[in-house]
């Protein structure tokens, strides 16, 4: 057996949900291409084809929409647990972490409805946290509004346009599944044990968290800030790139050409700003995404470091008037729908995941009463 660090390269399960192919910039979600589905797709359509591997008839929509409707609403428990959290200043991931936990006290453990409530009640919770950090008080869900537009209105109380209704359903779309990241594989690996899908979900929160995984469209928009100007771009990023830093939202692990998610996010940006005359800040990103791709090939010639998803995930998000603390639990809220779906794949193969490790350590250690050992030098 060969130690992997990393576990790169490893295949670790077969999948229905989603393929990536690094090579050739493609993106396949239960069988359509990224292109075709994210920004046609609404965000339930796109949670009942990962969960059921076909796209509901109009009947089947309709009850599936309803249906995670009537769970939008937090338990009590969790108000009083994201009100806590507020009154500590805890992050807003790990606030919905925390209040993702306390779901348990309703569930029944059944996976469907869990399922249900998990992807009803995630956006209720950041944005019931948002306003209790921002002291304001939450605003309950409009029955009248689908899962995406709901979002926005109950952060800000105003009616998203159809226009950032759309934006903000093609982005949650666009990252609901991505092959076997690690917050996808944590939440296969505690199913894998036959535990539940709520601590599957927490966990997976948890994975994503990391600045690795899904924490850089933070600084991609900090980027940008500090760049401030066209004519800044191309000093700021050679400045960074002769210290030997990276520039952020370029570069990716398996893309080695431009992120097919980065293109569907640009053109959501398109229809976003058609017929808004204040491109201004658009138009900036799209001459600092042109130097760097130029800048990069200078400094890494052959590495093929091209745009990748948190670029243009940092200015659909901006733009909608998301802040940046918004930005990885909003990812959490799209990718809850692959974690799910990975989750009752896993339930089915019915599998623990269980790998080896190679011991490094001694193996004749001799017990030392504690009053006889040595102090450890700090
Ligand atoms: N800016 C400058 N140089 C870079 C960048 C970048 N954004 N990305 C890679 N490089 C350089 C590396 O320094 C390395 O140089 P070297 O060969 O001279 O040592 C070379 O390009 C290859 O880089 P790797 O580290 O092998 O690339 P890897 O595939 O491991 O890393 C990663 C991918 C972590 C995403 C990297 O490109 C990066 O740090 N990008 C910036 C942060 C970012 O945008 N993260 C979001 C990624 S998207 C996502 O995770 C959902």
């Amino acid at each position: 057996m060969t130690y992997i660090p990393g576990l790169k390269g490893v295949i670790a399960t077969e999948t229905h949900l989603s393929s990536v192919d690094g090579e050739i910039g493609e993106l396949i979600i239960a069988s359509y291409p990224l292109e075709e589905i994210a920004p046609r797709a609404t965000f339930e359509e796109m949670a009942y084809l990962l969960w059921h591997h076909s796209l509901p008839s109009q009947s089947s929509l309709n009850a599936f929409t309803e249906s995670i409707q009537k769970h939008r609403t937090l338990p009590n428990a969790t108000i009083v647990l994201l009100r806590e959290a507020a009154s500590q200043n805890v992050s807003v991931i790990d606030a919905l972490r925390m209040a993702t936990a306390t779901l348990s006290l309703t569930s029944t453990n059944d996976d469907a409805s869990d399922a249900q409530t998990l992807i009803a009640t995630l956006p209720t919770i950041v944005a019931t946290y948002w306003r209790l950090i921002n002291n304001q008080e939450p605003i309950a869900p409009n029955p009248n509004l689908n899962h995406a537009a709901n979002y926005l209105y109950m952060l800000t109380g105003k009616n998203p346009n159809p226009a950032q209704t759309r934006a903000i359903t093609t982005y949650l779309n666009t990252i609901t599944d991505h092959g076997m990241n690690a917050s996808t594989f944590t939440a296969r690996v505690i199913t894998s044990t036959r535990s539940d899908l709520i601590s599957a979900i927490v966990g997976a929160i948890g994975a994503l968290k990391g600045p690795l995984h899904g924490g850089a469209p933070g600084p991609v928009l900090q980027m940008l800030q500090e760049i401030h100007s066209a004519e800044n771009a191309e000093p700021y990023m050679r400045a960074k790139l002769e210290k030997g830093e990276r520039l952020m939202g370029f570069g990716h692990a398996i893309y080695k050409v431009r992120d097919p998610r980065a293109d569907v996010l640009y053109d959501a940006l398109e229809s976003l700003f058609a017929d808004n005359s204040d491109r201004d800040f658009y138009t900036f990103a799209q001459h600092v995404e042109k130097t760097a791709i130029t800048l990069l090939e200078e400094f890494k010639p052959g590495r093929r470091l091209q745009t990748n998803v948190e670029f243009y995930t940092a200015l659909l998000l901006h733009s909608l008037g998301l802040h940046p603390d918004l930005f990885t639990p909003t990812f959490a809220m799209g990718r809850a729908v692959g974690w799910i779906a990975h989750s009752l794949e896993q339930r089915a193969l019915d599998r623990i995941i269980r790998p080896e490790s190679v011991y490094t350590g001694h193996k004749n250690g001799q017990w030392i009463p504690v009053e006889k050992r040595e102090p450890l030098l700090t």
